[in-house]
């Protein structure tokens, strides 16, 4: 006969919300990580597919064991140091959650300032209640990642078409499914290219173009938290040996895609402000802006494309 105390011990869970949580928090402070409470918690949410509210409402809620096992599985890849969003799949970006795998950078908040620019130099501002392009503008995300500038662009302007393009083919297929899941695939052409190249587009094609290019330099990898070292595709990270290789060709490319009028949007890294801005002299661009993010440093220069 079957011992059913035994299978039932077997059986019974293990632990509380509460414990589990406690427990979680202690194991990623061993390993300093400074948000420790706040990754116990996210991750709790996605092992219990629940939000924190009801986490909290239910601490003496019993774990089974194979969400014990989910949930301390991933604290220990978290404590080994794998990025919160590479376990639960997510990151939100202007409101929207995305999927991102290690094959796209995580999107940044900073990077909210090329979308906040754009809208308001299109004179179709972020603020609630002010008007909406309605017109059909067309748009490029040069280096679109996990899609998330172009699909945000793409909400906020119901009616323009987009082209996305990256240098990698993986990228590229978490993006499609991200604008699949926020229903604008159909107005987004995802396409693999090296910068802007070989595109077959002909000049002052563009309303806009935006781009959050790798610009970290090689020479500052040793500086970078191992986070993000050891889990963000390369080619996301590093524009070169300095960094800001990237931006001359992509200037020049963009001069010849974009209308006259048609507004150029980069985000840069924390020492790039000089070298970009002497890319964009007149009479090929006009109307140049630096654009600071809350830390108060430059992260996002626009330009209008000057007469040919
Ligand atoms: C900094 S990530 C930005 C991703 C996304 N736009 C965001 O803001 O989160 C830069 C992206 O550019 C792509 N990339 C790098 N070099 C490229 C190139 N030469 N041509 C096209 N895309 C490139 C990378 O694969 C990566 O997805």
């Amino acid at each position: 006969m079957p011992d059913s105390s035994s299978a039932a011990a077997r059986n019974k869970p293990i632990a509380d919300i509460r414990a589990a949580l406690r427990e979680a928090i202690a194991q990623l402070e061993r390993r300093h990580l400074p948000a420790a409470a706040k990754d116990a918690e996210l991750l709790l949410m996605c092992a219990l597919g629940r939000d924190r509210a009801w986490i909290y409402a239910h601490p003496e809620q019993e774990l089974d064991a194979a969400t014990r096992e989910r949930y301390f599985s991933m604290i220990a890849r978290r404590a080994g140091g794998a990025p919160v969003q590479h376990l639960t799949g997510q990151q939100e970006f202007w409101g929207l959650d995305f999927e991102v795998t290690p094959d796209v950078l995580i999107p940044r908040p900073e990077t909210e300032h090329v979308i906040e620019v754009a809208l308001e130099r299109l004179g179709a501002g972020p603020a609630a209640g002010s008007p909406r392009r309605t017109e059909e503008l067309r748009i490029m995300d040069m280096g679109t990642g996990s899609g998330c500038i172009a699909i945000a662009l793409a909400g906020e302007m119901p009616a323009s078409r987009i082209v996305a393009i990256d240098i990698s083919p993986a990228a590229l297929e978490v993006a499609r499914r991200n604008a699949r899941r926020h229903g604008v695939a159909s107005r987004i052409d995802f396409v693999k290219c090296n910068l802007m190249e070989s595109l077959p587009i002909l000049p002052a094609h563009f309303d806009l173009i935006v781009s959050n290019p790798p610009y970290i330099g090689r020479w500052e990898a040793a500086t970078l938290a191992s986070e993000v070292r050891e889990h963000e595709p390369e080619s996301a990270l590093f524009g070169g040996n300095k960094g800001t290789e990237l931006y001359a060709p992509l200037i020049a490319q963009a001069a010849l895609l974009l209308k006259f009028g048609g507004l150029l949007v980069l985000e840069i890294g924390h020492a790039s402000s000089e070298h970009v801005l002497g890319l964009l002299a007149a009479p090929a661009w006009a109307d140049v802006a630096v654009t600071n993010d809350l830390a108060g440093i430059p992260r996002v220069i626009s330009a209008r494309r000057g007469p040919r």
